[in-house]
């Protein structure tokens, strides 16, 4: 595997793989990689012949008052695991290569409306810096395919509307949530957690399970269901910031009789941000 941390360096890699006509997927992470990132790596590598992982702690998706400056930098680390697991290239580029001018000044792209709701209304603009470096990375790396963890499900539906909407010439592929032994969902937060802290927060998969057995019942209420997982989150210790039923697609208000949904859930425990959702397919 190949360390690259400058545009043209990786240019450089990449020139030869086009000639041969090779296929190449891209992963975007901000490293810290765990079990779940290591698993797109797997996916991106059945869906392409080159795999090029991207690690970058993207400033401006974080708020001023959220953890850019802390958030967990283990690049040797990262390496190692994605050197074992057969990744092409690790792209790890700095702010200045990114965003060569000023970051006040620089371009975004913006996918209103759905990117200010749920996680959106908690964090504005937080959308605005994804879809920002996303759409920078698909430019540099020009990949046939990009892989994204449906554990940001809400991150991979505005990726989706975005690729959609500027005709980016590329696959969106979304693996599912990698969790530990609880069913809490794998993240590089996860780590500011204590032991009890871990147990505690698998809370929010549980409260997701139970929604999700009551939609297979038959249950439509989704009010009721939305409330009754938002208490038993509380009931734990946490601050649920959101509890929702949505339609998987597009995520707008479901109707009574749709089929394809997905229950989605924000909590703190302490400072901590936690978010996990589970997929609902029900019969027509
Ligand atoms: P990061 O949080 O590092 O996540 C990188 C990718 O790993 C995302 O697609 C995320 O959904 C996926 N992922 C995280 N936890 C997972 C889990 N438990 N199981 C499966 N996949 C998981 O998401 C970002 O970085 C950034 O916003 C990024 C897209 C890189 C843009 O900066």
């Amino acid at each position: 595997m190949k360390l690259v941390h400058t545009i043209d360096d990786l240019h450089a890699e990449t020139a030869a793989w086009r000639a041969a006509g090779d296929s190449i997927a891209l992963v975007p992470t901000m490293g810290n990689l765990h079990e779940g990132h290591l698993s797109l790596v797997s996916l991106a590598a059945d869906n392409a012949e080159r795999v090029i992982v991207s690690v970058f702690v993207n400033p401006t998706q974080f708020r001023p008052s959220e953890d850019y400056e802390a958030y967990p930098r283990t690049l040797d680390v990262d390496a190692q695991q994605l050197e074992r697991i057969g990744a092409d290239i690790l792209f790890a580029p700095s702010v200045e290569e990114m965003y060569p001018g000023d970051i006040e000044g620089a371009t975004q792209v913006r996918v209103p409306d759905i990117s200010e709701k749920l996680c959106g209304a908690s964090r504005p603009g937080h959308f605005d810096g994804v879809t920002s470096i996303v759409n920078r990375l698909i430019n540099i790396c020009q990949p046939s395919v990009a892989v994204f963890g449906q554990k940001d499900y809400q991150q991979f539906v505005i990726l989706r509307r975005m690729v959609e909407d500027l005709h980016l010439p590329l696959q969106l592929i979304a693996g599912p949530i990698e969790r530990d032994e609880h069913g809490l969902a794998l993240s590089s937060r996860n780590r500011y957690l204590n032991q009890d802290q871990h147990l505690t927060a698998a809370v929010i998969y549980q409260s997701l399970r139970a929604v999700s057995t009551m939609l297979e019942e038959g249950n439509r209420d989704y009010t009721a269901l939305e409330n009754s997982a938002a208490e038993q989150i509380t009931a734990a210790g946490l601050k649920p910031d959101y509890v929702v039923v949505r339609e998987a697609g597009d995520l707008s208000v479901p109707e009574k009789s749709s089929t394809h949904l997905v229950v989605l859930a924000a909590a703190l425990l302490g400072d901590v941000r936690l978010i996990d959702n589970l997929l609902v397919e029900l019969p027509a």
